[in-house]
C-alpha cells in the first residue's frame, strides 16, 4: 500500500511541475512581445523604400541610414521588410558565430536561371558536402599546377588588345571565364569552350530580365541555353566516366565523391561556379587598372616588384614562366589587390533571412526577415579604415582589425574561389606592368552597375606594348 501511495504522490507532483511550468511558458512573453524592432522607417506599403535605394548610388541610401539610426537599422525593399546591419560584430554574429540562424535567400528567378541546386541556396548538410568537394579543387594544393596554363591565357589575352581600344571590363570577362573553365574542367576546357561561352554568355543576358518564360522573352531564350549547357556537361561526364580518367579538377572533384552527386547536381554547380567566378574577378582587374593608372607611383613599385621576380635568379635560360612560389613572393601587388577590394567593395552586401525570431543587442529580429551585412559600408567606416575613400595598399602593411575586412565574405558561405581570384590577378598584373603601358580613354570618374559596380563604361583604355 505505502508503495503505492509513494508511486501517487511521485506522479501527481510531476504533473504539478509540469503543469506549472507550462504554465509559465505561456504567459511569459516571447522575445516577439518582449522586444523593439531596430530603428529605421518602412516606407510606403508593399514598395517600401525601394525607391529611395535604387533611384541613387546604393551607397548613399545606406550611409545615410545609418548615420540617422546607428549600424543596425530596418527597412523595407522589394517587398521585403529588412534588417541592415553594418557593425564588424553583427556581421560576425550573422555570417559566422550564429550562422545557423540567417539561411541564404536569392529571387527565385536567379534560383531557376543558377539552378535549385547550386551551393549558394543551400543549408546543412547537402551545403557542408558541396563547400568541401568544391574547397577541395580550389585549394592551394589543387591550383598551384594550373599557374602556366592561367600564364597563357594571361598572355593571349594581353596580345589580343595590343594597340587596340577595349572595354576592359568586357576583355577581362573572357579572361576570367576562360581561367573558370580551366579550374572547372582543366584541359577539357579548349574543346568545349567555345560551345559553353556562346551558351553561358545567352543565359547571363537572362539573369536580370523579367522572369517571364515566353517564347521571345529574354528569360525564355537564358534557359533554353542553360538546358544546352547541361547537355554539353553531361556529354563531358559521359565521356569522362567511358574513359574511366581521374580528373584534378572541379568536375573530377565532383564526379568523385562517394556519395555521388546526380548530373543535375552537378550541372548546377559548374554553373553556380562560373556565375560566382567570373564577373567578380573581371571587374576587381577592371578597378585594379583604373586605381593603378591614377596612382603612378604605386604603379611604379608593382612594375618593379614584377620586373624583379622576372629577373630574379631562378628564372635562367628562356624559360619566363611563372611559379605558384613566384606569386608568393608579391607582397606589393598583392596590397594592390587586397586595396582594391576594399575601395571598390563590389559585393557591397550579401542577403541572409532570420529562420527563427532572432535576438541582437536588445532588437528583435523576426523570423522570416532578410538581413543584410553591408560590407561596402564596414569597408569605409572612417573606424575600421582612416581615411576610407583614399585609395593607399599601404594601409594592409598592418593586418586589419578582426571582422572589418570582407571582401570574399566571412564563415559558411564565404568565398571557396578566392584563392584563385588572387592568382589570376597576380599572374595578368605580372605580364601586364612588365610588358605594357596602358591609358584611360575618356572621363573615368563615374561608376556604373552592372550590378556590381564598375568605372563607368567598364574603362575604356588603350594598351601598348613597352619598347
Ligand atoms: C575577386 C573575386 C571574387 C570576390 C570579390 C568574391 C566574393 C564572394 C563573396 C563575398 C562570397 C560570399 C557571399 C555570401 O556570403 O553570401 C562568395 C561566395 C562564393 N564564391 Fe566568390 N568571389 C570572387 C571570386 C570567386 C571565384 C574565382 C570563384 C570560383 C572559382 C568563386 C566562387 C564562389 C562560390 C562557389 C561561393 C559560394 C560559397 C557558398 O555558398 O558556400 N568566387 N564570393
Amino acid at each position: 500500500m505505502e508503495f503505492f501511495s509513494f508511486c501517487f504522490l511521485s506522479f501527481a507532483s510531476l504533473l504539478f511541475i509540469f503543469l506549472f511550468t507550462s504554465l509559465l511558458k505561456f504567459f511569459a512573453p516571447t522575445i516577439r512581445q518582449k522586444l523593439p524592432l531596430p530603428p529605421g522607417t518602412m516606407g510606403w506599403p508593399y514598395i517600401g523604400e525601394t525607391f529611395q535605394l535604387y533611384s541613387q548610388n546604393p551607397n548613399v541610401f545606406f550611409s545615410s541610414k545609418r548615420k540617422r539610426f546607428g549600424s543596425i537599422f530596418k527597412t523595407h525593399i522589394l517587398g521585403c521588410p529588412c534588417v541592415m546591419i553594418s557593425s564588424p560584430e553583427a556581421a560576425k554574429f550573422v555570417l559566422v558565430t550564429k550562422s545557423h540562424l540567417f539561411k541564404p535567400t536569392f529571387p527565385a528567378s536567379k534560383e531557376r536561371m543558377l539552378g535549385k541546386e547550386a551551393i549558394f541556396f543551400h543549408q546543412g548538410s547537402y551545403h557542408t558536402k558541396l563547400r568541401k568537394l568544391v574547397l577541395r579543387a580550389f585549394l592551394p594544393e589543387a591550383i598551384r599546377n594550373i599557374v602556366p596554363d592561367v600564364e597563357s591565357h594571361a598572355n593571349d589575352c594581353l596580345k589580343s588588345w595590343e594597340g587596340r581600344l577595349i572595354n576592359t571590363f568586357q576583355e577581362m570577362k573572357t579572361y576570367t571565364f576562360n581561367v573558370a573553365l580551366l579550374s572547372i574542367l582543366g584541359k577539357d576546357e579548349i574543346l568545349y569552350r567555345e560551345d559553353l561561352k556562346r551558351c553561358y554568355y545567352i543565359l547571363e543576358q537572362g539573369y536580370n530580365s523579367m522572369p517571364i518564360n515566353l517564347p521571345g522573352t529574354l528569360f525564355h531564350k537564358a534557359m533554353k541555353a542553360r538546358k544546352e549547357l547541361a547537355q554539353i556537361l553531361a556529354k563531358i561526364i559521359s565521356t569522362r566516366r567511358q574513359m574511366k580518367l581521374d580528373h584534378n579538377d572541379l568536375l573530377g572533384s565532383f564526379m568523385g565523391d562517394k556519395e555521388g552527386l546526380t548530373d543535375d547536381q552537378i550541372a548546377d554547380n559548374v554553373i553556380g561556379v562560373i556565375f560566382a567566378a567570373r564577373d567578380t574577378t573581371a571587374s576587381i582587374l577592371t578597378w585594379i587598372l583604373k586605381f593603378l593608372g591614377e596612382n603612378p607611383s604605386v604603379l611604379q613599385a608593382v612594375t618593379e616588384e614584377q620586373e624583379a621576380i622576372m629577373r630574379s635568379e631562378e628564372k635562367c635560360g628562356d624559360d619566363q614562366s611563372l611559379t605558384w612560389a613566384d606569386t608568393k613572393k608579391m607582397p606589393m601587388t598583392s596590397r594592390v589587390i587586397q586595396e582594391t577590394l576594399r575601395v571598390a567593395s563590389i559585393l557591397s552586401f550579401t542577403f541572409r533571412e532570420a529562420v527563427e525570431d532572432v535576438e541582437y543587442e536588445g532588437y528583435l529580429i523576426p523570423k522570416g526577415w532578410k538581413v543584410l551585412p553591408l560590407f561596402r559600408n564596414i569597408h569605409h567606416s572612417p573606424e575600421n579604415f582612416p581615411d576610407p575613400e583614399k585609395f593607399d595598399p599601404s594601409r594592409f602593411e598592418a593586418a586589419p582589425k578582426p571582422n572589418t575586412f570582407m571582401p570574399f565574405g566571412n564563415g559558411t558561405h564565404s568565398c571557396p574561389g578566392n584563392e584563385l581570384a588572387k592568382l589570376e590577378i597576380l599572374v595578368l598584373l605580372h605580364h601586364l606592368t612588365t610588358k605594357y603601358r596602358w591609358s584611360m580613354v575618356g572621363t573615368n570618374n563615374g561608376i556604373q552597375y552592372a550590378p556590381f559596380p564598375l568605372p563607368q563604361n567598364g574603362l575604356p583604355i588603350i594598351l601598348s606594348r613597352k619598347s
